[in-house]
C-alpha cells in the first residue's frame, strides 16, 4: 500500500540512527548448471554467514545520501548503481515512502571478493531503511526485494546457513542442529568479477577443460549434520574455483599455503579471489591465519566463525 503522510509522522519508524550489522558469506557448495536464457547460471549452492561484518547506519534526512569508510573507501563508486542506493529506492517504490536517507556504510568484508559484500549491504539497506521509515515489512518480504536486487541478497537477509537454488536467489535453511565452525579468510589484493568469473568458467567448460560439475548439494548436507570437521573438510566444493585459478593463478599456492599450515581444506569462495579454510577449532584458524600473514599469500588472513546470523539491527 501507499505511505501517506498523516500526524503519526513522528512517531512512525526511528527518529534516532539506525545501525545494522551484516555477515559476509562464504559458499560450502557451489555448484554452477548451465547458462540460462536470462545470462543467469543455475544453482545448487549452500551459503554459510560468517563473522566478518559490514555496518550500516541509516538518519533521517531530505535526501537520500551515501558515505563510506573502511574496505574499498575511495574505490567504490557512490553513485547510482552502488548497491546500497539501488536498494533504498527499491524498498521506497515498493512501499511507497520517499526515499529519503542519510547513510553511512562502514565496510570490513572487500570489494569484489567473493564474500558478496555488496550484496552485504544491500541486504542492510533494506533492514536499515525499513525501520528508520517505520514500514515494518517482513524478512520474506524483503527478501523478495532483495531478489532483484542481486542473487545473494535475499540469503544475506536471512544469515545462517541455507540452499539457494534458481540463481541463488530461492533460499531455504539448512535446520541442523547448532554447531560452530571455525574458518580462515585469506584476503587477496585486489578483487575478481563475479560475471567475468561464470564466463571463465563457460569458457572452460566449452574447451573441455574444466572437472565434472559437482551438481547436488546432498553430500554437503550429510557432511554438515555429521558436525565433524573433518567430514565437512572433504565435502567441501566449488565449480568457480577452477575459473578463478585460471584468472589468478597465485591463488593456488594461498591454497597450499592454507593446506600447509594444517588447514583441513581450503577452497576460494564464490568467485574468488578470498580463499577460506576450514579448520578444527578456534585456536586452530587464529594460528593458520597467523601463518598465512607471515607467509605472505594473501593482503590479510582473519579467522571467523560461522553461522551468524543476517542483516540485523544492533
Ligand atoms: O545476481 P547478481 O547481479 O549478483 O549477479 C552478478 C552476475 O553474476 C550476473 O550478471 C551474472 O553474470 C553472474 N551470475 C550468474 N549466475 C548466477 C548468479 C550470477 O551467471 N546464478
Amino acid at each position: 500500500g501507499a505511505w501517506r503522510p498523516d500526524e503519526d509522522d513522528q512517531q512512525r519508524g526511528a527518529s534516532g540512527p539506525v545501525r545494522v550489522r551484516v555477515p559476509a558469506k562464504i559458499n560450502l557448495h557451489l555448484g554452477v548448471g548451465p547458462l540460462r536464457a536470462d545470462g543467469y547460471h543455475e544453482l545448487n549452492t549452500v551459503y554459510h554467514a560468517i563473522s566478518i561484518h559490514d555496518e550500516l547506519t541509516a538518519r533521517r534526512g531530505d535526501t537520500l545520501t551515501l558515505t563510506m569508510e573502511g574496505e574499498g573507501a575511495g574505490e567504490l563508486a557512490l553513485d547510482d548503481s552502488n548497491l546500497v542506493l539501488r536498494a533504498a529506492r527499491a524498498l521506497a517504490e515498493h512501499t511507497g515512502h520517499p526515499a529519503y536517507a542519510r547513510l553511512h556504510l562502514r565496510k570490513q568484508i572487500p570489494l569484489a571478493g567473493g564474500l558478496a559484500g555488496g550484496s552485504a549491504d544491500a541486504a542492510a539497506t533494506l533492514v536499515a531503511c525499513d525501520t528508520l521509515w517505520g514500514t515494518g515489512l517482513s524478512r520474506d518480504e524483503l527478501a523478495t526485494i532483495a531478489a532483484r536486487i542481486g542473487s545473494d541478497v535475499p540469503f544475506l537477509v536471512h544469515g545462517g546457513t541455507a540452499l539457494g537454488t534458481g540463481r541463488g536467489e530461492a533460499v531455504s535453511p539448512v535446520l541442523v542442529r547448532p554447531t560452530s565452525w571455525h574458518w580462515v579468510v585469506a584476503i587477496a589484493d585486489g578483487g575478481l568479477s563475479t560475471p567475468e568469473a561464470y564466463r571463465e568458467l563457460d569458457r572452460l567448460r566449452d574447451a573441455g577443460d574444466a572437472p565434472e560439475p559437482i551438481g547436488s548439494a546432498d553430500g554437503l548436507l550429510a557432511a554438515l549434520r555429521q558436525r565433524d570437521p573433518a567430514v565437512l573438510a572433504a565435502a567441501l566444493g566449488n565449480d568457480l574455483q577452477t575459473a578463478a585459478l585460471s584468472m589468478r593463478p597465485g591463488l593456488a599456492a594461498t591454497l597450499r599455503a592454507g593446506e600447509a599450515a594444517g588447514a583441513l581444506a581450503g577452497i576460494v569462495s564464490g568467485s574468488g579471489p578470498t580463499c577460506v579454510f576450514l579448520t578444527k577449532d578456534a585456536d586452530d584458524a587464529e594460528r593458520v591465519a597467523g601463518e598465512l600473514t607471515a607467509a605472505r599469500v594473501c593482503r590479510l588472513a582473519r579467522p571467523a566463525h560461522g553461522p551468524v546470523a543476517g542483516a540485523r539491527v544492533c
